[in-house]
């Protein structure tokens, strides 16, 4: 057995390297580098897999964000509402273009934004509701929808760490990041769906979005030459798409073994009374398992991640600061729950290609852990 990773790229690209090799050649052959047809079929492809309208590939999940709020057409001010508990990408699109990011709790049960807590946090300025799915698991798009339309705000979805889940509500059905008025995503490599650089798209169902944001990614012109709006040079390059399209069709298989890391892990750890193992899924959503996140009661978290270290498993503290307690975007405000995860999570190796050697090595360490 060899070290253990967070997440083997290596791993994936064995089992893929013919398929990525040729696709490699093919873009090399075509000379398109930028945009393309590698780039436009990948977004056709997506688009059927995900059942939304529109895809947009852009050059990385930060820019996606920022992209989707400048479509949105907002003024400096205007507010939107973020989990505090969540990767910093979303703030600082935010605050970028001069918007006020107005952090609301999450909840201890799925990590997400509490939909109870979102409506006091309205006021005559807030126009944008933005959920992180974060580990890969939905937000209640349900409940947050009807809060949207009952105060006219747009739904902002960040699915850069949800590719793959699914919502079944009774008020919208999909895939995650294609319920609001326009979602996001990313294709880091260690995402659910990764290429071997940056990249990023926008989804969304409305022609007008679309075609805003296109035009945003690309200089804000429709024709060249000519600038409609200020844009940005966010592009997915031809060689991450084709990239992205051999890995596409096996998007589904990538989370169902997702799935099946995560069951193992939770059944191991049942017994373990100073842990709280994650939801599998929740009422209304199935869950991508980007991360697998521990909750440690006992305070002991430090030092079982120091343990494993020793035992050459890593682990990683997805996230350490509260996104209102960060130096860039703080506030005076407490928002309890994010602060305590802050103190208390932990996540594990997980990936389609973790083996079942490695994750019973990973198991037994933390049993042994909590033994003594
Ligand atoms: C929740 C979330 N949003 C946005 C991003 C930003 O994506 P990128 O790194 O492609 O800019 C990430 C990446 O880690 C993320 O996890």
């Amino acid at each position: 057995m060899g070290a253990i990773q967070m997440v083997n790229l290596q791993a994936q690209y064995n089992r893929f390297q013919s398929d990525i090799r040729d696709a490699f050649e093919r873009v090399c052959h075509s000379g398109a580098f930028i945009k393309g047809s590698e780039v436009s079929t990948f977004e056709q492809e997506l688009a059927v897999k995900l059942n939304v309208k529109h895809v947009i590939g852009v050059a990385n999940g930060t820019d996606a964000l920022q992209i989707a709020l400048m479509a949105l057409d907002l003024s400096p001010g205007d507010e939107v509402i973020i989990p505090a508990f969540a990767y910093a990408a979303l703030p600082e699109a935010v605050l970028l273009l001069g918007l006020k990011p107005v952090f609301v709790d999450v909840s201890e049960l799925d990590f997400l934004i509490n939909p109870d807590l979102i409506i006091a946090k309205i006021t005559n300025r807030t126009r944008v509701i933005a959920p992180v799915h974060l580990f890969g698991l939905t937000a209640n798009m349900d409940v947050l929808g009807e809060i949207a339309e009952q105060h006219g705000l747009f739904l902002l979805e960040d699915a850069a760490q949800s590719m793959g889940s699914l919502f079944c509500g009774e008020r919208c059905f999909g895939s995650s990041g294609t319920l609001g008025h326009i979602g996001t995503t990313s294709f880091f490599p260690s995402k659910n769906l990764g290429c071997y650089g940056d990249g990023g798209a926008i989804f969304t169902n409305d022609d007008i979005l679309a075609e805003k944001a296109r035009m945003i990614a690309n200089h804000g012109q429709r024709k060249k030459y000519y600038h409609e709006v200020i844009g940005l040079n966010s592009r997915l390059d031809a060689l991450q798409a084709a990239i992205l399209r051999v890995k596409l069709p096996h998007l589904d298989s990538f989370i169902y073994r997702r799935n099946q890391v995560a069951l193992l892990y939770s059944d191991s750890f049942r017994e373990i009374s100073q842990l709280k193992i994650p939801a599998l899924n929740s009422e209304k959503s199935t869950h991508a398992f980007h991360q697998y996140t521990l909750i440690i009661r006992d305070g002991s978290r430090n030092e079982l991640s120091e343990y494993l270290a020793q035992k050459g498993i890593p682990s990683m503290i997805y996230y350490p600061l509260p996104l209102h307690q960060q130096k860039a975007y703080s506030t005076a405000e407490r928002i309890p729950v994010s602060e305590k995860l802050c103190e208390e999570v932990i996540s594990l190796p997980i990936c389609p290609e973790l083996t079942d050697e490695e994750q019973l090595e990973i198991v037994k360490n933390i049993k042994s852990f909590y033994k003594s």
